[in-house]
């Protein structure tokens, strides 16, 4: 028999309480939009399909979603009444395959996929649904698992509508719930809006598979994967979990933490052995740090490609469009953007290098900067191999700087400079011999008045 999985999302509740002009599922945790976690789960799964359903208007959120797979169908949900409603719109998109349809919620970016595949693995032919159980510290506003004897799962219960006695359960509902697409069409068919809150649960549907004479299961998993985002102190809360997890994959991959609750990783950094990262470092998206390299304090990277064996930082800026080489030194207050930066070249203080070439093993003195923008257009600095910029150096680009060229301190340099020629630009010094003695000499007199 066909066994397909069909990973439905379900990111169409209008996230109130984040009083946000963004749509919830936009919000990011680790630099990633937490719609795209859940997503990036459906991937790891294998998913045969992957359906979003969103709400109306909702045309960014659609984007996002097929942005990150092409793969994706949406399904516009057109009113907001309740979590089985929505599964009822996005099952009227699907493929309707043999197999499993695995619900996950766009706003529970922690869930782990292996807890996601347990789910899929348990629900067979003899178990047409399973739920995500969690044992809460705080069970307040969740639904509430009722089991048997035989630890099957009876029925959930939203905490609107629960007794005394189901209130005091502690074993609630994560939301995501795998079930058997053969027994799904009926069960969605069976849903109604008697309740307190007057929605279409989903979680109804454990309630009628039991009564059809099916049964129901749970995996488990730890309260810390489960927590939701509704509100600004819950993305920070799960943003505060998801950078625990990474600063310890990081350190299982042989990377050095000096202090790893003050480093900041996003979904995707990438590290090789042996990096040292120090402490207060921020990695934005997009950025792979190659084995040996050394990140000193308080340095700031995003978008970036560093090299064997280079040192970054302290107090460095590493913007969009960094390459830099191995064994490259960027120091202090550097700031680079879409910049090559060939090997072994240095660039240790107080500079901005944007859009530029630099070759390798040159030497960029102290507060050189490339002028890459005239207000309209951004221009091309290229720095040969070898060469030599002295401090305080302008670079009005477009321009070339050739292989083993020196340019004095100082200079404003507009032209091309041919390869191993000293270019200066500014003006002869003057020195008039004993003039400093005299001026105070002459101001004294005249500050008492003589
Ligand atoms: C739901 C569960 C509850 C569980 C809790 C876990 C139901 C009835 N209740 O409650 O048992 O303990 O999650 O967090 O399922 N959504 C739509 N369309 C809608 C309503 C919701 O797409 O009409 C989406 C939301 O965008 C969100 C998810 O479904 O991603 C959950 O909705 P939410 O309203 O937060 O459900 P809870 O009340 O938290
Ligand atoms: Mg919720």
């Amino acid at each position: 028999m066909e066994n397909k999985l069909t990973v439905m999302i379900l990111a169409a509740g209008k996230g109130t309480r984040m009083k946000s002009a963004l749509p919830k599922g936009l919000h990011r945790i680790a630099g990633q939009p937490m719609l795209g976690h859940v997503l990036a789960a459906a991937e790891t799964l294998g998913a045969d399909e992957t359906v979003a359903v969103v709400g109306p208007g909702m045309e960014d959120v659609a984007a996002y979603a097929r942005a990150f797979s092409s793969a994706v169908t949406i399904a516009v949900q057109d009113n907001q009444l309740g979590t089985g409603d929505a599964v009822r719109a996005g099952w009227e998109k699907a493929g309707k395959a043999p197999g499993v349809v695995l619900v996950v919620f766009g706003d529970t970016p922690l869930v782990r996929a292996e807890t996601l595949s347990d789910m899929v693995s348990a629900c067979g032919d003899d178990v047409a649904v399973v739920a995500l159980g969690f044992e809460a510290a705080n069970p307040s506003g969740y639904g509430r698992l009722v089991l048997g004897g035989d630890g099957s799962l009876l029925r959930i219960v939203e905490q609107k509508d629960a007794t005394a006695e189901e209130d005091g359960i502690r074993l609630c509902n994560g939301g995501a719930m795998a079930i058997r697409s053969e027994r799904l069409g009926d069960l969605l068919a069976k849903l109604t809006n008697d309740n307190k809150a007057g929605e279409y649960y989903l979680t109804d549907i454990v309630r009628y598979a039991r009564a059809g004479g099916l049964t129901c299961g749970v995996v488990r998993a730890p309260e810390a994967d489960i927590q939701g985002v509704n509100s600004r102190a819950e993305l920070a809360s799960a943003e505060a979990e998801m950078q625990r997890r990474l600063r310890l994959r990081a350190m299982e991959a042989g990377v050095t933490l000096l202090d790893p609750g003050t480093v900041y990783l996003s979904m995707d950094t990438q590290f090789g052995e042996d990096v040292i990262v120090g402490q207060n470092v921020v990695f934005g998206p997009g950025v792979s740090v190659a084995s040996g390299v050394t990140i000193k304090p308080f340095s700031h990277l995003e978008g970036a490609r560093i090299a064997q064996g280079a040192e970054i930082g302290p107090f460095a800026r590493i913007r969009p469009g960094s390459e830099i080489g191995e064994r490259v030194h960027i120091g202090n207050f550097v700031e680079t953007k879409k910049a090559r930066i060939a090997e072994g070249a240095k660039i240790n203080h107080l500079s901005y290098i944007g859009d530029a070439i630099v070759g390798a093993r040159s030497n960029i003195g102290a507060g050189t900067i490339t002028c890459n923008y005239d207000g309209f257009g951004k221009y091309l600095t290229e720095i040969g191999a070898g060469a030599f910029v002295g401090s305080n150096t302008s670079l009005v680009a477009p321009v070339k700087i050739g292989d083993g060229a020196y340019i004095g301190s100082g200079s404003v340099i507009t032209r091309e400079v041919a390869e191993n020629a000293l270019a200066l630009e500014r003006s002869a010094q003057i020195e008039k011999p004993g003039w400093a003695a005299r001026f105070r000499a002459a101001r004294q007199r005249k500050k008492e008045g003589a």
